[in-house]
């Protein structure tokens, strides 16, 4: 099965890519660069051993698009490509609606041009707005708070009417909660330009001495220890997701819709804590206000993955900060180093 996935150069794209090559399929791979670094694509086919196409081309261009569907026989669609920063995604919305949205009919409309009928897109938690409870099942009210989170929200709705107007069409709208970890080998891993916006790339820079400390967004919340609390999911574990996700649908018509995330729940106080074992050294942190716009508690009920797809997440949190060190400080300037 050969699979076009675009943004195959960013973070989770490109952890995918391994996996996809590993398990045997042949991959085609389309990013513009625009978040990452073609250094990504050296390593992948490095640590794999095996060559594919990729075109550094924007998903906007649509007659570049199209090149490549003319020039390789696609079976199916992993799109990761998008803009995802939520601050700047309320900055510049106009440039998010038209990345991601437009980005994603021109690539629709060349599937159905030249007959690809699977498709699994990279959705969000960011969904399901600002959850009365946890833990969150994939049939919870969905709204958004940000362009970014609309831009998915439409995504999922563009997507659903196409596969009612399309039978043969199989769309999987994967919402990943919060992808951490790197790849075992410490060289591929999240490379986010400027001073990171999660929490994870930052604590990881306190650890490896580019930022100061750890600045805790509020500590007044219900949780475990009043810091929020979120479902954090190894990026291999979140990559291999998508290869049960192609395995088990795309021969089912219709729409299939699956939270990735591990069940579990961290506080911020936590990941400090156990990023602090992962690097050998109490990272220092000081207490600030809430973030605006932030919730409490954020996790997923993973058990429909598991029932249908056969799929659950088996790293746990030590391994997730273990992997991230390894890739932070054998990488500190990132793929720059
Ligand atoms: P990333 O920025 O590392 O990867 C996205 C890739 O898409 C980048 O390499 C970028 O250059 C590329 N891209 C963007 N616009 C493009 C365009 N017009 N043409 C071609 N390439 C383009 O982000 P990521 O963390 O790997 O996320 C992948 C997907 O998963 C995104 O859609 C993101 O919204 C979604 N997602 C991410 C998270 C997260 O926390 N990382 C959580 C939920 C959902
Ligand atoms: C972010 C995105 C969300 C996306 C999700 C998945 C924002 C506002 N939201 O959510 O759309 O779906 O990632 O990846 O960016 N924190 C600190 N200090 C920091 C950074 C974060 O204390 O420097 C805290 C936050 O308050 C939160 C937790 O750490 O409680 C996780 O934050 P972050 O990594 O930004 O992820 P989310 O807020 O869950």
């Amino acid at each position: 099965m050969n699979i076009l996935v675009t943004g195959g150069a960013g973070y989770i794209g490109s952890h995918t890519c391994i996996e996809l090559l590993n398990a045997g399929y042949d991959i085609v791979v389309v990013d513009n660069l625009d978040n990452s670094n073609i250094k990504a694509i050296d390593t992948i086919k490095r640590l794999t051993g095996k060559d594919f196409p990729f075109y550094q081309y924007d998903m906007l261009e649509a007659d570049k698009m199209e090149e490549i569907f003319a020039n390789n026989k696609i079976d199916g669609v992993i799109h990761f490509a998008g803009l995802k920063a939520v601050g700047e995604s309320t900055q510049i919305p106009l440039r998010y609606y038209h990345n991601n949205i437009t980005g994603t009919l021109i690539l629709m409309q060349l599937m159905e041009k030249y007959d690809v009928n699977n498709i699994v897109f990279s959705s969000s938690a960011t969904v399901y707005g600002m959850p009365k409870t946890v833990p969150i099942t994939e049939d919870f009210p969905l709204s958004t708070t940000n362009p970014y989170g609309s831009t998915k929200l439409m995504i999922e709705g563009i997507m659903t009417d196409a596969s009612k107007a399309n039978p043969k069409l199989s769309v999987t709208l994967l919402r990943y909660f919060n992808p951490i970890g790197a790849h075992k080998s410490g060289d591929l891993g999240e490379d986010p330009k400027g001073i990171p916006n999660n929490l994870l790339p930052y604590v990881a820079q306190v650890a490896v001495g580019k930022l100061e400390k750890v600045h805790v967004y509020g500590s007044d919340y219900p949780t475990v220890d009043g810091t929020g609390v979120r479902d954090y999911i190894h990026v291999v574990d979140l990559a291999l997701g998508h290869l049960r996700a192609l395995e088990h649908c795309s021969d089912k018509e219709g729409v299939h819709i699956y939270n990735l995330g591990t069940g579990n729940g961290y506080s911020v106080l936590q990941i400090v804590d156990a990023f602090s074992k992962a690097c050998g050294k109490e990272l220092p942190y000081v207490i600030d206000p809430r973030r605006p716009g932030d919730i409490a508690e954020c996790y997923a009920d993973a058990a429909k993955a598991k029932n249908e797809l056969g799929w659950v997440a088996t790293r746990g949190i030590a391994e997730m900060c273990e992997d991230t060190w390894r890739w932070q400080s054998k990488h500190p300037n990132g793929f720059d180093d």
